[in-house]
């Protein structure tokens, strides 16, 4: 697999994506961040929601494995700090109020590592809070391509990883949200959005054509995710 066979790409993330920040609003909600308070947002890509905690006079660190990602992040929030890394590898001598993470952490595997790292970022107290695909997400999409390249755990599974590492669990649930991409196309920019490494054109056709009587109406798709949402509290 080649390096740009993982490369994201920030420009279709920010326009025909941007459905993914835009429903990590209400998480931010969640978090309820509250003025001063130092958080980290994991995974932050293009910088959106770590500029709308941001707003809520929180101190806000973004971080992102993804190279294209941060350049895009540092380009739309100048004054914003980001810094290129991953959960598992991220480190700091300056603990925070509380992590937040939307939409990554079915890219992170082994989840231990990440868990333990967002456990050592907190304060005793800190506040975690997350969502991602949980068990059962995107299930037709992975069945027509026949691979699937995320995690995405049950709550029984996910609390346990957590409170191996430290954080006890104060709320998990697994919700559908089918999601809406507009047009013929949509699929297809969502494939080649996320599927990474690639599906090739062939096998793209054929999901397209496997997947239409499920998702596609009204001339759009309709992607079938289930999300995780869960926060929990360091010990
Ligand atoms: C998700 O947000 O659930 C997701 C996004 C891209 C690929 C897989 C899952």
């Amino acid at each position: 697999m080649s390096r740009s066979d993982n490369a994201w790409d920030p420009g279709l993330y920010d326009s025909t994506h941007r459905y993914v920040f835009d429903y990590g609003e209400s998480l931010v909600d969640l978090l309820a961040p509250r003025p001063g308070e130092r958080i980290l947002d994991v995974g932050c890509g293009t910088g959106h929601l770590t500029h709308k905690i941001v707003e809520a006079g929180a101190d806000v660190v973004g971080i992102d494995s993804s190279p294209e990602m941060i350049a895009q992040a540092r380009q739309n929030y100048p004054k914003l700090t980001f810094k290129l890394s991953g959960i598992a590898d991220f480190r700091t001598e300056q603990l925070f109020d509380a992590v937040f993470s939307n939409a990554v952490l079915h890219w992170v595997q082994p989840p231990g590592p990440a868990a333990a790292a967002i456990r050592a970022a907190l304060k005793p107290g800190g506040r975690f809070v997350a969502e991602f695909g949980g068990h059962g997400n995107i299930a037709s999409i992975i069945a027509a391509a026949g691979r699937n390249p995320w995690y995405f755990p049950s709550i029984g599974e996910y609390a346990g990883v957590l409170e191996q590492n430290g954080l006890a669990v104060n709320s998990a649930v697994v919700f559908p949200r089918p999601t809406r991409v507009e047009g013929e196309q949509g699929l297809r920019e969502w494939l080649t959005m996320f599927y990474k490494p690639p599906l090739g054109e062939e096998v793209v056709a054929r999901m397209e054509r496997a997947l239409r009587p499920g998702l596609y109406r009204d001339g759009a798709w309709f992607i079938d995710y289930k999300r995780l949402r869960i926060t929990a509290t360091a010990e």
